[in-house]
């Protein structure tokens, strides 16, 4: 389907929905990741921002940390939190996504949360919400994950001292991460200097010149001297056929503390989760010094918490 991207500004040009990250600029990055930064300061405490708000999570997919991390975020900020069971729910009696998207605003939901295997389904059902509903985009297909980025740039912001000048290398299965692709807008859109992308060229977009990055085949090369890394999964639910066996993954692109030595001490090693130890990361690199996996979880919080309350606020 085709994507309108600018259907998640209002006429006033405010956040209405947040469906990628394609459309924003620094400033609202920026906005979102100091929001961020404030909730962070008073984890745990619990805020009345969006006391009377409902918001709704439609997770059609699996999810461990997005879906967690949004109702702790939705439920610290005061909002009445409705998690709607996909397996048990009518979709199994064949209604449509529309008929239950327009059932649950008959409830007096202000907000949905949707997670799908489709990429465009975030922006499908935005088109068809009441004018006075924002939907959140948790994921589509291998299109887009946008709060996943955004968590991704608080997180780099946290242990690096500016982006200008980052050199940063994406490392996986690139051709099926909706995560790449929002981080390399993100990375793009803070200006950062160097952004490479690693992998088997099975696994690498024909038209990665187009998304502005590098390419490196060697994993070793890749990764030298680098500030960041961003390792992915192998996202074998959205391969057609297998593209590699895990053994050869392994060998030629987990990441071990011995090919690590390549970038630079203080480098950062992220990944959006969930992880394949002894596929694509080895434990002593996923639980070592050098790792901030667990807080990208943490992160997720209170980046959410801001993205809940930048976009409903924006509605008074
Ligand atoms: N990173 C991420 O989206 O993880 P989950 O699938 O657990 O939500």
């Amino acid at each position: 389907m085709e994507i309108d991207y600018n259907i998640q500004f209002d006429s006033k040009n405010k956040l209405k929905h947040f469906l990628n990250i394609e459309l924003l600029s620094e400033s609202h990055i920026n906005q979102i990741l100091d929001l961020a930064e404030k909730y962070e300061k008073n984890e745990g405490k619990k805020f009345d921002d969006l006391n009377g708000s409902t918001i709704a999570s439609l997770f059609f997919e699996p999810s461990t940390r997005t879906k967690t991390t949004f109702e702790l975020a939705a439920k610290r900020l005061s909002a009445d939190f409705i998690n709607i069971d996909i397996a048990n729910s009518s979709t199994l009696k064949g209604e449509s996504i529309k008929d239950m998207i327009k059932t649950l605003e008959a409830m007096s939901c202000d907000m949905f949360i949707v997670r799908h295997s489709v990429s465009g389904t975030s922006h499908y059902i935005a088109s068809e919400v009441d004018k006075n509903i924002s939907v959140i985009n948790a994921g589509d297909g291998s299109h887009a994950h946008p709060t996943q980025a955004m968590l991704d740039m608080f997180t780099i912001r946290k242990h690096k001292s500016s982006f200008k000048n980052l050199k940063v290398s994406i490392v996986g299965d690139i051709l099926h991460s909706r995560v790449a692709k929002s981080v390399i807008t993100s990375l793009k859109i803070l200006g950062v200097s160097t952004i490479n992308i690693v992998g088997p060229k099975s696994l690498i977009p024909n038209n990665y010149a187009d998304m502005g990055v590098g390419y490196i085949e060697q994993l070793e090369d890749g990764i030298s001297n680098v500030d960041v890394i961003i390792m992915l999964r192998l996202q074998i639910e959205r391969m057609h056929e297998a593209l590699i066996s895990t053994d050869d993954y392994f060998k030629d692109y987990g990441l071990t503390q011995k090919k690590l030595s390549n970038a630079k001490s203080d480098v950062i090693v992220m990944h959006p989760g969930p992880i394949n130890r002894g596929v694509e990361i080895d434990s002593d690199v996923a639980d070592g010094k050098n790792s901030v996996i667990l807080d990208q979880v943490s992160s997720g919080i209170s980046i959410r918490m801001a993205i809940l309350s930048l976009i409903l606020n924006n509605r008074k």
